[in-house]
């Protein structure tokens, strides 16, 4: 809901249990009141403006605290070079439009420059069922003359109330580590969290969580945002000397500039916010619910047990080769097989071959219809790998289009995975992958793409345009296009976001695909962190896991398979070892816990996702309708030093709990205040899957 108090100017946004206040102050700008507890209206007016208390010439009254600071002492979240050298803005408020209806209501204001043909938009909206706000700026040239400079264009700047201190949680990460989560003290100054490598990354995540440093996972308060965008980006959090803690995001990282011409609008993605009062669990809970309800295009399905034969066969790719692993996925109960890279083109290693999307004669001397027939004939749906922005030079396409990479004039092209980024702001490469890409689909009855993305932005330009700094931002929107076609015309197909792993996870490719490869590390003791971290914010039914080989090829460890199986049971379960090597008695085991996965799989996708316990004993527990799953993992510990015992979450304490395996019954209470008793062998890479039902 959204209501407006037009004697104080203020606008109050309510959600089901948090409030959002704004007011248009004097000056024209709009600046934050209130993010928190729900208000009325007459108690947002109340709210005490922001007072600087040093009140020096060193500091500005109106520096902190805009909607989108355009000027003053902490970071521009809109910077704009006019044609006259000029950077001002002062804002003169020309209205405001509220829409919707009962599902959600959005709040437009409409703003100009008092001397630059410049108008802006904020926008909110606010969904009935969620507590997410969704924020976003539309910026238009209303001249006809000049163009104008953007400098920076970010979404919107959030920010909380005075508190004694601010602690920051994030992820940080590389290939194969992503998702660790950090949390610190924010330092005073300026905090830059940023990716320039055209895609939201491996090394950071753009979302970040706030509190004052006492939240933990059930209790306190905690402010929360992140952004819908795959490629480059940037959130500057700005701790005052005044102490005061605002943030402002958007796309593009420094330097990224975009010419705005007469007559032209700019739209940034949306930089969503959330608060909560209970703590970490609580924001993450939140998260996941407005992903599955307003970001996942088919948010409420269920999504099947993959086969993915990339650790299996790397490049060595077969017709008889992949319908023997594929016979083996079906004998496991995999409900998707999904051939990796290596099908297409000279693509027998990373040498060659990307951009050359056509069966390779050597591998599918037919085609691929026989191998899909047969995935088909052994009860599976079918998927491919693609990896449609990336073009090695040693391939048709390149030879035909070497313009068609991001490259700068007479520059060196530096190759990493010895390839190159093909140019998605440019039409015609658009339109070459779309055609190719729903070709595949459509000749092959494809259910499913891998689209992958294994390299990061180096030399982007395009040279000959007259906005080069663009491409950083319309190759972005080049790919979602494409997405968003294949779904529309293809409405069964679903697409999974990969980027080496985890490298381009967030609110704007998921919101045009189905679940994301969290990581290339499938070590399962490595995994435990990585899907802590990647569970923040994103949900369980996106978090594809799979189970491989042991030792693992990245870390030697070697892990019970059971261990393995019951650490990726917490999210997407998926199968990626090579089966042919699985003895008969592991493939039997690997068959019963798939089948085992399959039952639970409604509550651990669906349920609401609780973290539990501390290291080295952890573990996660879903609930859905009376149904209770916990999937518990102790790493390593020291004998004669007990774990503590897991204590479940959010049960009725008055309830009893039937484990259906055992038929034990536990009361809710004792679950809660002593913990879930569990017998687990030895004291390294033990596990335990726990099933129970709500009887009273
Ligand atoms: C990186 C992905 O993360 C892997 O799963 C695999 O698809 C390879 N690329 C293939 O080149």
């Amino acid at each position: 809901m959204i209501e407006f108090d037009p004697r104080h100017r203020i606008w109050l946004l309510s959600t089901p249990t948090t409030a959002y206040a704004l007011r248009l102050d004097e000056d024209g700008t709009p600046r934050h009141v209130h993010w928190g507890r729900p208000l009325t209206l007459e108690q947002a007016a109340a709210v005490p403006r922001f007072r600087d208390p040093a009140d020096s010439s060193f500091e500005h009254p109106r520096a902190d605290g805009a909607e989108l600071p355009v000027a003053g002492f902490g970071p521009s979240a809109l910077q704009v070079r006019f044609p006259d050298g000029g950077q001002e803005i002062e804002w003169r408020y020309d209205g405001h439009t509220v829409d919707g209806g009962h599902l959600f209501s959005h709040l437009t204001i409409r703003l100009h420059d008092r001397l630059h043909p410049l108008a802006a938009e904020l926008h909110y909206r606010v969904h009935e069922d969620s507590d997410v706000l969704e924020r976003w700026t539309v910026l238009r040239h209303t001249g006809e003359d000049a163009p104008l400079e953007l400098l920076r264009v970010d979404a919107a700047s959030w920010g909380v109330p005075l508190l004694a201190g601010y602690r920051l949680s994030h992820v940080t990460g590389a290939w194969s580590s992503e998702f660790r989560l950090r949390r610190e003290a924010v330092p005073g100054g300026e905090t830059v969290l940023t990716s320039r490598r055209g895609v939201s990354g491996h090394h950071t995540n753009p979302w970040i969580m706030i509190d004052g440093g006492g939240a933990d996972e059930e209790h306190g308060e905690v402010w929360s945002s992140a952004l819908a965008w795959s490629g480059s980006w940037r959130i500057t959090l700005h701790r005052s000397p005044a102490e005061r803690l605002c943030w402002s995001g958007g796309f593009g990282h420094e330097g990224v500039t975009w010419r705005l011409e007469p007559g032209e609008s700019l739209e940034t993605p949306v930089f969503a916010g959330l608060y909560r009062p209970d703590g970490f669990g609580g924001t993450s809970r939140s998260w996941h619910d407005y992903i599955a309800r307003h970001v996942l295009p088919a948010g409420s399905e269920l999504r099947p047990v993959v086969y993915n034969s990339w650790e299996a066969t790397g490049w060595a790719v077969t017709e008889d080769g992949q319908k023997d692993l594929a016979a083996l996925a079906a004998e496991v109960g995999a409900e998707l097989f999904v051939m990796d890279d290596g099908w297409f083109g000279a693509r027998d290693s990373d040498e060659a071959g990307l951009g050359d999307w056509a069966p390779n004669p050597g591998k599918f001397p037919a085609g691929l219809h026989g191998l899909i027939a047969e995935v088909h004939r052994l009860g599976m749906r079918f998927g491919i790998w693609v990896e449609p922005e990336m073009v090695n030079p040693d391939s048709d396409l390149y030879r035909a289009h070497p313009d068609w990479v991001l490259h700068q004039p007479d520059r060196r092209r530096t190759l990493l995975r010895n390839q190159l980024v093909l140019d998605f702001g440019r039409p015609e490469v658009v339109a070459w992958a779309h055609d190719w890409l729903d070709r595949l689909v459509r000749d092959h009855e494809i259910d499913f793409l891998k689209w992958d993305m294994n390299r990061a932005f180096t030399e982007a330009g395009r040279p000959g345009s007259s906005d080069p700094g663009r491409v950083w931002i319309d190759h972005v929107r080049g790919v979602y296009e494409v997405m968003d076609r294949l779904r529309a015309d293809h409405p069964r197909l679903r697409i999974e976001a990969c980027a080496g792993g985890g490298g381009r996870v967030d609110l704007g490719v998921l919101r045009r695909t189905d679940e994301a490869w969290t990581s290339d590390n499938t070590d399962a003791a490595d995994r435990i962190a990585i899907q802590h971290g990647y569970g923040q914010i994103y949900p369980t039914r996106t978090m594809a896991a799979w189970v491989t080989d042991s030792p693992h090829f990245l870390t030697g460890r070697d892990l019970p398979l059971r261990f393995r199986f019951h650490v990726a049971m917490a999210g997407v379960l998926g199968v990626g070892g090579d089966l042919t090597r699985w003895s008969a008695a592991e493939r039997r085991e690997a068959a019963e816990l798939v089948a085992l996965y399959k039952e639970i799989r409604p509550v651990v996708q669906h349920g609401v996702h609780h973290r539990l316990g501390e290291p080295p004993l952890t573990g996660a527990q879903y609930v859905a309708d009376g149904r209770v799953v916990v999937l518990a993992w102790r790493r390593s510990s020291p004998f004669g030093a007990p774990p503590v015992p897991l204590r479940l979450r959010a049960l009725d304490p008055g309830a009893r709990y039937r484990d259906e395996d055992t038929g034990t019954v536990h009361h809710g209470a004792v679950l809660m205040a002593h913990g879930l008793p569990l017998e687990l062998p030895g004291t390294d890479y033990a596990s335990a899957l726990v099933r129970l039902t709500r009887i009273t």
